[in-house]
């Protein structure tokens, strides 16, 4: 199986930096999704070459009615997402993305045909007291608690949340630890997330645990973007 490099624009990006990244996208070793913010979806979609997937960053937990402001799961496949990331720590921390909202996230994206990338893992506080492990299994088991979810069809991101954006990631060593006993706990190998670089990619993708990659900052830069996807050095 191809593994997946899954770019998060996160707040930035406009027309421009689509036009910037679409002629340098064609050529990909890895699945490839990009996830701009909602308003440009539409537009990556009909600039991207069609090898490359767009997904969104978030999802309403509804299918649709009254609640201004929120994104459905059907409009953004209607515009062509196939992907959304649900449960990215931003989320949580800023905007109530609970265990339990994450779940009815995941369960309205399955249910409206698109494939979630779900976000966990822990902080800092977490990470220094050896409690990971505990952690991201309550993150999981929360997911799957109840009916229509799934293993088989969604992503699991690990993503230590002082990881990201912070230039400071954890040994490969860990991440391929952290990795075999989720696989041990629900049987999905994650993909990776939080600091990578063009330099450090290669360490984290290399391992048979990681699945792919999950990257924020490096995603806007189109020039080390590319390179990870055709593995040029
Ligand atoms: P980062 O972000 O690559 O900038 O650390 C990762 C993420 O937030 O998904």
């Amino acid at each position: 199986m191809r593994k997946i490099i899954i770019g998060n624009w996160k707040m930035n990006g406009d027309k421009r930096l689509i036009d910037e990244f679409a002629p340098l996208l064609s050529t990909s070793s890895y699945d490839c999704v990009m996830c701009p913010p909602f308003t440009l979806i539409d537009v990556a979609r009909s600039n991207f070459p069609a090898s490359v997937f767009v997904g969104a960053q978030d999802c309403s937990m509804f299918d649709n009615g009254a609640h201004t402001g929120e994104i459905s799961c059907k409009q953004i496949f209607d515009v062509g997402g196939t992907h959304v990331i649900i449960g990215h720590n931003e989320r949580r921390a800023n905007n109530g993305d609970s265990d339990e909202v994450v779940a009815q996230k995941v369960k309205c994206a399955i249910r409206n045909k698109l494939i979630p990338i779900v976000c966990i893992g822990e902080s800092k506080e977490e990470y220094d007291c050896g409690k990971t492990i505990e952690i991201v299994k309550k993150q999981i088991s929360s997911l799957l608690q109840g009916e229509g979810i799934d293993v088989a069809k969604f992503f699991i991101a690990y993503e230590p949340i002082w990881a990201i954006g912070t230039g400071r990631t954890p040994t490969v060593s860990e991440v391929d630890e952290i990795h075999g006993h989720i696989y041990k706990f629900c049987g999905i190998y994650p993909v990776y997330g939080g600091s990578i670089t063009y330099e450090n990619h290669k360490d984290f993708l290399n391992l048979n645990s990681v699945t792919g990659l999950l990257i924020g900052g490096t995603s806007l830069n189109s020039k080390d973007f590319s390179k990870i996807l055709s593995c040029l050095d």
